[in-house]
């Protein structure tokens, strides 16, 4: 997508971030982790409006429950009417970049292979593979579209990508920001 930029999120984001999903807490939650170095907070920006946020866990949050794995991709998020532009994907790679500049050979990632079988079916075609043959339930709290917490039961399958590896560096355009330049997380690295 033309002029879209991926980059850390900042406080000043998190009007434009409660658009898309209305919790300030949450928001706020994983901006103090960020601070605290557990977390990658990214965001696809357009201009002044954020179409995209994403999650990297490089260690286990200071706060909330421990993640299944570390590092792990977590909360990837596009507003619906930018869905299907490529932003997702180049949120996945902004973030597998990261962990690979953060010397980490490994990532996961846990996905729902029931309700969303298109974002599984894209984790296997980049080369992830499934640690475990079949997907297990977990009761999961999660915030609704309107910031209300709620708790659900839902599906998942933890999958695993080898950072060194060539499954682990997707296609040469997915290494460039949707408008061709390079992500915006990289000065950090
Ligand atoms: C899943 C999601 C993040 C994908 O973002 P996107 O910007 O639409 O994705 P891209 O255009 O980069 O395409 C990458 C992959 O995402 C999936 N995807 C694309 N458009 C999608 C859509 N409208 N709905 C669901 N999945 C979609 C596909 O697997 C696609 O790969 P493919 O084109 O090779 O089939 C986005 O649809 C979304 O926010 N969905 C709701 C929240 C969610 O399910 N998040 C993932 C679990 S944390």
């Amino acid at each position: 997508m033309e002029n879209m930029l991926i980059r850390d999120a900042t406080v000043a984001d998190i009007r434009a971030l409660c658009v898309l999903r209305n919790s300030v807490a949450a928001h706020e939650a994983k901006l103090l982790e960020a601070e605290r170095g557990t977390v990658r907070f990214l965001v696809a920006a357009a201009g002044d409006e954020i179409v995209g946020f994403a999650t990297l866990f490089l260690a286990h949050p200071k706060t909330g429950p421990a993640k299944s794995h570390i590092p792990k991709l977590s909360d990837c998020f596009v507003a619906t009417n930018y869905r299907s532009r490529g932003i997702g994907r180049a949120l996945v790679s902004a973030r597998e970049s990261i962990a690979r500049l953060e010397r980490h050979t490994r990532l996961f990632v846990s996905v729902d292979p029931v309700e969303n079988p298109r974002w599984f079916d894209f984790f296997r075609r980049r080369g992830y593979t499934a640690l475990h043959a079949e997907p297990y339930r977990k009761r999961e709290r999660r915030h609704s579209k309107d910031g209300e917490i709620e708790e659900v039961l839902v599906w998942r399958q933890d999958l695993v990508v080898d950072l060194d590896g060539p499954a682990g560096h997707g296609s040469p355009a997915d290494l460039l920001g949707c408008d061709g330049r390079p992500d915006g997380h990289r000065e950090r690295g």
